[in-house]
């Protein structure tokens, strides 16, 4: 019998309330899911529904109120370092250059900074950031700052990434292009990667699972399987299967009065 745990990761019936002005302000409501080890799973719902918080509980920034998070079926407390993550904001240091920016993790870890420079460099072509090691992030498009965010968070050396709407500010070309470079590291890296999104065309085109979360106070409100096969290509997009994806994703939306969802 394989007895291994299921879940990678696994949120367990997660409460949390901010005190806003002396009252409380319940933010997350019970929220449990799960991420299979190697997955790809979205959570999308309401603007200010809770999405972050879920995500600076996980990375160990926040306690829950209420509830548990497992790495690997173990309840685990003290989690900071304990995964990858990348902020809403791409919050890369202005006065430092690419490449200083990107070892930012191996760094603090105290890890060899020489090593930790020749092992980025090494990657920046598949970052698309061949030639801009030594570049100031000023000098960069939106789309290689994220890029470059994104390098940093996988050079944390992780096999759990939180991603928090790594696209949101980007042109729609710039932001495919990305899906589909993003979806390429993945399968090389096989990282479990847990993302947030506003958008359902792309929560579907990345995902082997998306989490719908209510207005705030965020509850689960509905859990899809994205059975599309891999690897994924645009022209799905334009398939009834997908087109149906999109329509679920929708559905469980749509009563979400604060909703500001992209259908594109
Ligand atoms: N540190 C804090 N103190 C008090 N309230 C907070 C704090 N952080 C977040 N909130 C509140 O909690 C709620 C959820 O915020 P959160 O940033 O998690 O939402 P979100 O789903 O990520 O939104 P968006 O989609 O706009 O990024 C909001 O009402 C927000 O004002
Ligand atoms: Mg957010």
């Amino acid at each position: 019998m394989n007895d291994a745990p299921t879940c990678k990761v696994e949120i367990r019936d997660v409460y949390k309330a901010y005190r806003v002005d002396g009252q409380p302000t319940e933010v997350l409501a019970g929220v449990s899911l799960c991420a299979a080890a190697g997955t790809f799973v979205t959570i999308i719902g309401p603007s200010g529904c809770g999405k972050s918080t879920l995500f600076s509980i996980i990375c160990g920034l926040q306690q829950p109120d209420r509830g548990e998070i497992l790495f690997d079926g173990v309840p685990v407390r003290q989690r900071l370092g304990a995964v990858g993550y990348m902020p809403q904001r791409d919050l890369l240091l202005p006065w430092r250059r690419v490449l200083d920016n990107v070892i930012l993790g191996p760094e603090i870890h105290g890890e060899d900074i020489a090593v930790a420079k020749r092992e980025a460099r090494d990657l920046l072509p598949l970052f698309g950031l061949e030639g801009f090691g030594d570049s100031y992030p000023a000098a960069l498009s939106g789309g290689m700052r994220q890029r470059a965010a994104l390098l940093r968070t996988f050079l944390c050396r992780k096999d759990i990434l939180l991603l928090d709407e790594p696209f949101g500010a980007l042109d729609a070309i710039t932001r495919n292009g990305l899906q589909e470079w993003l979806l390429e590291v993945w399968q090389r890296f096989r990282y479990t990667i847990l993302f947030i999104t506003h958008d359902v065309e792309e929560a579907v085109f990345l995902s082997d699972k998306v989490y719908v979360l209510s207005a705030r106070p965020a509850q689960v409100r509905r859990e899809v399987r994205i059975t599309l096969p891999r690897p994924r290509q645009r022209a799905m997009t334009l398939t009834a299967e997908f087109a149906a994806f999109k329509q679920q994703l929708l559905e469980a939306l749509q009563d979400s009065p604060h909703s500001q969802v992209s259908t594109t």
